[in-house]
């Protein structure tokens, strides 16, 4: 498959993909048992992946859609990092969050601490895929579909420059 400049070749059939999205959902539904989680799901990456998952989940539950957006702060040399788009109280309440994929982490670490702010009861995070070899920060990734190695990859949700979200399986850029 071509993405803009790029050259990438099926790595994650449908198939897969789907048969693992159904086994998180499975073990959320066990864990989650008599509870009603608020699952967040971040855009833009995570959003096919929410879409299937939440169709596996038989508990009572709520679904909100947030960013993290990136910006170069006025007065700071790093980048600044906010979550927009919280319009559920999460407070007291089991908290899911729906990622697309962890890489070095560093992106749900912050979300993380930005949420803790708000005291729920509890927050897991349930991401579609996971490099464990780029992990840098001490999190814990209750919920994972897939382990990947260090490659780039696009496909269902995920994007190059993006394009390249609109496809059923994942795809591996080619060296
Ligand atoms: P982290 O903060 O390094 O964990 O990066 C997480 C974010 O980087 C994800 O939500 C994706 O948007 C993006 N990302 C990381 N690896 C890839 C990839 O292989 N393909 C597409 N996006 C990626």
């Amino acid at each position: 498959m071509h993405v803009k400049d790029k050259d990438f070749r099926i790595s994650i059939p449908e198939a897969q993909i789907r048969e693992q999205v159904k086994r998180v959902a499975m073990e959320i539904n066990r864990d989650y048992a008599g509870q009603e989680p608020v699952f967040l799901a971040v855009l833009n990456g995570a959003f096919i992946f929410a879409a299937d998952l939440l169709r596996e989940i038989t508990l009572p539950c709520e679904i909100s859609f947030v960013k993290m957006a990136s910006y170069d702060g006025e007065h700071s040399t790093g980048k600044v990092r906010d979550l927009i788009g919280l319009d559920s109280n999460i407070t007291d309440r089991p908290v899911i969050i729906i990622e697309d994929i962890v890489d070095t982490g560093l992106t749900m670490a912050h979300m993380l601490d930005t949420l803790r702010k708000q005291k729920p009861k509890s927050i897991d995070i349930c991401t579609l895929l996971l490099k464990p070899d780029k992990l840098c920060v001490d999190i814990d990734v209750r919920y994972r579909c897939l382990e990947i190695p260090n490659d780039f990859i696009v496909g269902y949700g995920l994007d190059y420059n993006q394009q390249g979200r609109n496809t059923r399986d994942i795809y591996t850029l080619q060296s």
